[in-house]
This record gives C-alpha cells, sequence and structure tokens, in this order.
C-alpha cells in the first residue's frame, strides 16, 4: 500500500492517543519511568551528572569524555552574551508592556541562523541554546529592574544561568537542585512541543524555525504553562480556609486542575519525586513551606477523589520561587531546559528525510452545485 491509494487502512484516536508515529533513540517512558538515549534518569540525577552532559547526551546519543564536556562548556557560555541592540529590543519591549514569553519568541525569530551543523561540534545548536537563555536570563533581571549580567566563562554552563538569573550569590545547593532541575525538563519522548518541533523540521525548515514551534506550543496551559497556572491556582486555594470544597467544586464543574494528569505517566510521574525531594532539601522561606505542605495535602486530595496524579509542572515552581525566580518565568525555564531536547528531536527528525502528513476523517458533509 502506498498510502494514496483507496485501500488504506486509517486508525482514528483522539489528540493521538496511544499511535505510535515516529521512531526515536532519544527518550522513552516505559512502566512509569523514563530514559534518555537509555539511561534511566534516576542514574543521571543520583550521580551527579551536570546538565551540560546530558545536553550532549541528547545531541550525540552517548555521554561525552570530560574533554568534550569542557568544550560543549565553554562554547555554551561563549554565547551567553546578547548584542546591546537585543539588550535595546527586550527593554523596548518590557516598557511596551509585552510579555516576557512572547518577547522570547519575537526575538529568538530575530536569531541569525546558522547551517545545521549536526557533527561533532554542534557550533548551530549550541549557539542556539545558549543564546536562548541568554535571551530568557536578560528578560528576568530586566522585569525585575536588574542589571543584565555577563557570563563567567570558567563556570558550568548551569551555574551560569543560575548567575545570570538572579546576579546574587547562589550557594552550592541553588545550583545542585538548579542542575537537577535542569536534567528533569529536558526531554519527553513524544509531547505535544516535540512532535510540534518534529512536524516543523520534517519540512526541513532551519533550528530556529524548529524551535519557535516547540516554544509556541509549549506556552500552553495543558503543558508547560501549566507551572505558572498552578502556582496562581496555589496562591488563590492558600487563601481558602475549606481547600477540600473549593477543589471538589471544580470537579464537579468537570474543571481542570492545573498540574494533574498525564497522557503517558499512569501511576506516578518519576519526574515529581524528584522534585519533592529538592524541595525538602531546600531551605524554604515560610510562605513556600506552607504552600509546598498545602500543595501535598491537595495532592493526597485529589488522589483519594480522583485518582489524579500530579505532574511535573505542580511542584516545579516552588522551587524556582525558592532560588528567587518570579513565577511568569517558569515556563521560560521549562522552555530553556527542553530546548536541549527539541534540538535533539528536530535533528533526528531531520535524518529521517520524510514529511509528517498525517490523515484527517473527514466529518462535513458533501455538496454539489448540479
Ligand atoms: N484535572 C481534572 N481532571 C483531570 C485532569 C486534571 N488536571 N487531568 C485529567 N483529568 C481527567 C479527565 O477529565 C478525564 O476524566 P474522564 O475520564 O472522567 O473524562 C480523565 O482524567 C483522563 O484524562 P484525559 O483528558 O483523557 O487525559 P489526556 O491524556 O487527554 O490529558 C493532560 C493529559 C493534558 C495533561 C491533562 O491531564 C490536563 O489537562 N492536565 C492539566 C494541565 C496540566 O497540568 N498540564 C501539564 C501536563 S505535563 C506537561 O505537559 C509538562
Amino acid at each position: 500500500m502506498d498510502g494514496k491509494g483507496d485501500s488504506i487502512i486509517m486508525t482514528h484516536s483522539d489528540g493521538l492517543k496511544n499511535i505510535i508515529v515516529e521512531t526515536t533513540e532519544l527518550s522513552t517512558i516505559i512502566n512509569d519511568n523514563l530514559y534518555y538515549c537509555g539511561y534511566p534518569i534516576e542514574d543521571l540525577l543520583s550521580d551527579g551528572t551536570p546538565f551540560e552532559s546530558v545536553i550532549a547526551l541528547l545531541w550525540s546519543k552517548s555521554l561525552p569524555t570530560a574533554e568534550l564536556r569542557c568544550a560543549l562548556n565553554k562554547s555554551l557560555n561563549t554565547h551567553l552574551h546578547l548584542s546591546a541592540d537585543t539588550v535595546l529590543a527586550l527593554t523596548q519591549g518590557i516598557h511596551q508592556g509585552i510579555d516576557p514569553y512572547s518577547l522570547l519568541i519575537s526575538r529568538l525569530a530575530c536569531f541569525k541562523a546558522f547551517p545545521v551543523s549536526g557533527g561533532a561540534g554542534f557550533d548551530a545548536e549550541t549557539a542556539l541554546l545558549a543564546h536562548l537563555s541568554a535571551l530568557i536570563c536578560a528578560l528576568h533581571r530586566l522585569t525585575q529592574h536588574q542589571p543584565i549580567l555577563e557570563p563567567i566563562q570558567d563556570r558550568p554552563f548551569h551555574e551560569n544561568l543560575l548567575y545570570l538569573l538572579l546576579g546574587r550569590a547562589y550557594t552550592p545547593l541553588h545550583a545542585f537542585h538548579f542542575n537537577r532541575m535542569m536534567i528533569l525538563h529536558a526531554d519527553l519522548e513524544l509531547n505535544a512541543s516535540t512532535f510540534a518541533v518534529r512536524i516543523n523540521a520534517s519540512t526541513q525548515a532551519d533550528l530556529v524555525s524548529n524551535l519557535l514551534c516547540g516554544l509556541a506550543t509549549l506556552r500552553g496551559p495543558l503543558h508547560g504553562g501549566a507551572c505558572e497556572r498552578v502556582w496562581n491556582m496555589m496562591t488563590q486555594l492558600m487563601q481558602e480556609n475549606s481547600f477540600e470544597e473549593q477543589l471538589q467544586e471544580m470537579l464537579n464543574h468537570h474543571e481542570l486542575i492545573m498540574g494533574f494528569g498525564h497522557r503517558i505517566f499512569v501511576r506516578h510521574d518519576p519526574r515529581v519525586s524528584w522534585i519533592k525531594d529538592s524541595l525538602n532539601h531546600l531551605d524554604l522561606t515560610k510562605s513556600d513551606q506552607l504552600r509546598y505542605q498545602r500543595s501535598m495535602e491537595i495532592e493526597s486530595f485529589l488522589a483519594h477523589e480522583k485518582g489524579l496524579i500530579p505532574n511535573i509542572d505542580y511542584y516545579s515552581g516552588i522551587v524556582y520561587h525558592s532560588f528567587g525566580v518570579a513565577p511568569d518565568f517558569y515556563p521560560l525555564l521549562f522552555a530553556l531546559s527542553r530546548s536541549a531536547g527539541w534540538i535533539a528531536h528536530a535533528n533526528e527528525q531531520r535524518s529521517h528525510a520524510h514529511i509528517i502528513h498525517p490523515r484527517a476523517a473527514y466529518t462535513g458533509s458533501f455538496h454539489s452545485r448540479s
């Protein structure tokens, strides 16, 4: 069957649920466990792997030697510098009241696309990931009315990110848990934004365009946009005496509770336990501690009432808040980390050399003008 004839067999599933549309060597979920290029994330997290090594793993499908990791780190740090024109454009955008996520998309669209390297140097990929990171950090500084900082060359990339975001001296504990957050968000098989990236890459569009598709898709409230909404929902629920009543009402009205549910993870999202472990070790303020307590009570309530499980977006905001990151930047930090995976998927899809073009079941009517 060539797929063009009348005899084609078509399968339909809402939201492509349980449909396999591509092959990948990058990541997979098996029995609620997540693997990056065959490594269980638990292994990567428990042996202190730096984010830079996970980037290299996703891009080259093998863990880098110390020498390669240093080279990648150096290259990423070099590209963290922003031009004066870019800083001016960001500043003007903020003064015009444009939200940071939209500004990120608009400035990234102006980034001069390198030819895709895909080679050992990963020059195009490195420049793009570092530029996107620099934009996010600069936007955070500007919205906090703080000066933009220059990267420190001999620091690990993930520590530079923390420095460029927050400026103030961060502790090794912060760096450790920030690194963990970056690794946890780096990839997840064929999630919605990664699929969008792959569709775009399948048209042989450039890497910048691929990432723009990922960014635009991730920001949706049912995807990465959920983390900021969890924070806002929780702020409201913290004020309620009876959060149970409020949640029950939401469930009765078939409202979605942000930060709960997942398409692939069934019994639990393994990333949540790691984030909770971070919250158990970080030095939380009284109000973040209360928020964490209330979040856990809500988790128990929703498990009991509807069998819902929390996803990665549920607790991540409290970790970022403990670092001093503003809530509207939680989805941007998600995007920063996930762009490592997006780039890997874009390159892999491009190498498959076929366009993604599925069929739709037509449910309209047919007419005749005669
Ligand atoms: N709140 C209330 N009910 C929920 C929730 C939720 N968050 N999630 C799922 N359900 C219910 C559904 O209503 C459905 O109930 P029903 O069988 O009575 O109709 C049942 O659980 C199954 O859910 P589906 O909608 O089939 O799950 P799907 O795989 O289509 O959607 C999704 C997954 C989009 C994550 C969904 O759970 C959701 O919208 N969650 C809230 C938003 C969110 O947290 N998104 C972040 C996801 S993780 C990420 O993208 C980074």
